[in-house]
């Protein structure tokens, strides 16, 4: 907790949260590995500490697979010990590893059944949006699922203190959230039990024609 506290000061913008996420939000975020054929590949973005990593793990069964793709070094290392080589430890019959580097440069071996991303979009250029959401599902099976969180009225709440460009920019950033969510047959979820309170969003691999 303090760990993550002390990397959301250095940067919050890449880190977007002060604290990690809760367990209800981590157990809507994981609630399509359920429904996935196995042996199922899984992705997760933006691991931090491992709040909803731990809940995928939770989920795994014997040949499945888990990339990590964390940005942030501290957390990386701290995924590793703490969360990634004690699962493989108890379950070697499971894969699992972390690329420490941004999502746009990791070495990913799709397709992935679930994606889950925990990035703070709001916090992003409207162009990194777009090209992030571009690799997660173009590395996604057509039947798989992605999900992403976001804080619930986020984007209004940040209106008074950026200028009109920011505005704009977070206007633009609702209305591709809003398309992709129509163009992926999404949904989603209000998590109250988390701070602050989130959708959990959920996108279907495949495009509607
Ligand atoms: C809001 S935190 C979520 C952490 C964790 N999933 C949770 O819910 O508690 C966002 C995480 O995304 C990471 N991150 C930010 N930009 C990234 C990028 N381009 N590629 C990979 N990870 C990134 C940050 O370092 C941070 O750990």
């Amino acid at each position: 907790m303090l760990g993550f506290l002390s990397e959301a000061i250095r940067n919050y913008r890449q880190t977007g949260a002060v604290a990690p996420s809760s367990r209800g939000l981590a157990r809507s975020m994981v609630r399509h590995l359920h429904d996935q054929p196995g042996p199922r590949r899984i992705l997760e973005v933006g691991s931090g500490t491992g709040a909803f990593t731990r809940h995928i793990l939770s989920g795994m069964e014997d040949g499945d697979q888990l990339d990590a793709v964390e940005i942030s070094k501290p957390f990386a290392d701290a995924l590793e010990a703490n969360v990634l080589m004690p699962h493989r430890q108890a379950c070697p019959a499971q894969q699992c590893r972390v690329f420490q580097c941004p999502i746009e440069e990791a070495p990913l071996e799709g397709p992935y059944h679930l994606v889950v991303c925990g990035l703070p979009f709001n916090n992003f250029p409207l162009e990194l949006t777009r090209s992030i959401f571009k690799i997660m599902l173009g590395s996604m099976h057509e039947d798989g699922w992605l999900s992403y969180f976001e804080y619930v009225g986020m984007r209004p709440l940040k209106f008074p203190f950026v200028g009109e460009s920011g505005r704009a920019a977070l206007r633009h950033h609702g209305a591709l959230l809003a398309e992709l969510e129509h163009r992926h047959g999404g949904y989603r979820r209000l998590i109250n039990m988390n701070i602050p309170p989130a959708w959990s969003v959920h996108l279907q691999g495949a495009a509607r024609t």
